[in-house]
């Protein structure tokens, strides 16, 4: 017993036992982050475990509570097209990396928040597209026949349309910005995020 100590403590006093014990974990924790990363990848990019692929934007969302009654899960339904037109796995990634390219330069998220993230000075965009407001309000303000195309024209020009609330500002965005803008934020509302933002569904969706 006393033997034994007495070799580890003589071992520690060397300094290649620290090195190669530091290399060696090192090592190991890298192979570590590599895995977790690749694991986490695949359970967050779009077509993931926890996040529908692009062409979901073909398919009916909807907002439900789950089985416990606990937690508000997005629903995907049957086919129901985004301007009644098909968008190819290709075509929806390419409206995608342009919506967030117009994202990106017009700073939405300097009065909005997307998955929580930017500013509150106007509503959170994470579930935008199931808000009652499109049908209840915007639809007849825009005399449109169709969510998407409502909110198509009030991105264009939300301040012709003006609610109650606060006034979002004219960002310039031509109708095919607006077009890619609003299939990101239908495929956007498809992710589980774990019943976030809180109390949207409580607040705006029917049970
Ligand atoms: C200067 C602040 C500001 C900026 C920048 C801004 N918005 Fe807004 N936005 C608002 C406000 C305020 C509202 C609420 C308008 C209302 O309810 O009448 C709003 C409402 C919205 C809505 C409706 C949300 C809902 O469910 O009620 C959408 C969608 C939206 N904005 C998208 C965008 C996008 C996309 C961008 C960037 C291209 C953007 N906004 C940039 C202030 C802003």
């Amino acid at each position: 017993m006393t033997e034994g100590l007495e070799l580890v403590f003589s071992g520690a006093q060397d300094p290649r036992f620290w090195r190669d014990g530091a290399i060696s974990t090192t090592a190991v924790m890298l192979i570590v982050l590599v895995v977790l990363t690749i694991d986490s990848l695949d359970v967050i990019r779009a077509g993931g475990a926890n996040v529908p692929a692009y062409t979901v934007i073909n398919q009916q969302i909807g907002y439900q509570l789950d089985a416990d009654g606990h937690t508000w899960v997005p629903t995907i339904g049957d086919e129901q097209l985004l301007f009644g037109h098909k968008y190819e796995a290709a075509e929806a990634e390419k409206a995608m990396d342009k919506a967030k390219l117009v994202i990106q330069s017009r700073n939405c998220i300097n009065c909005h928040t997307f998955f929580g993230n930017g500013a509150y000075y106007g509503p959170d965009l994470t579930k935008s597209w199931l808000d009652p407001v499109w049908e209840k309000t915007w639809m007849p303000m825009t005399q449109s026949k169709t969510r998407e195309d409502a909110m198509v024209k009030f991105l264009m020009h939300p301040d012709r349309y003006p609610t109650w609330g606060r006034q979002m500002p004219n960002l310039g965005l031509d109708e095919e910005e607006a077009r890619d803008v609003v299939a990101y934020l239908k495929w956007m509302s498809s992710i589980q995020t774990n019943g976030f933002p809180a109390g949207f569904g409580h607040m705006h969706v029917q049970r």
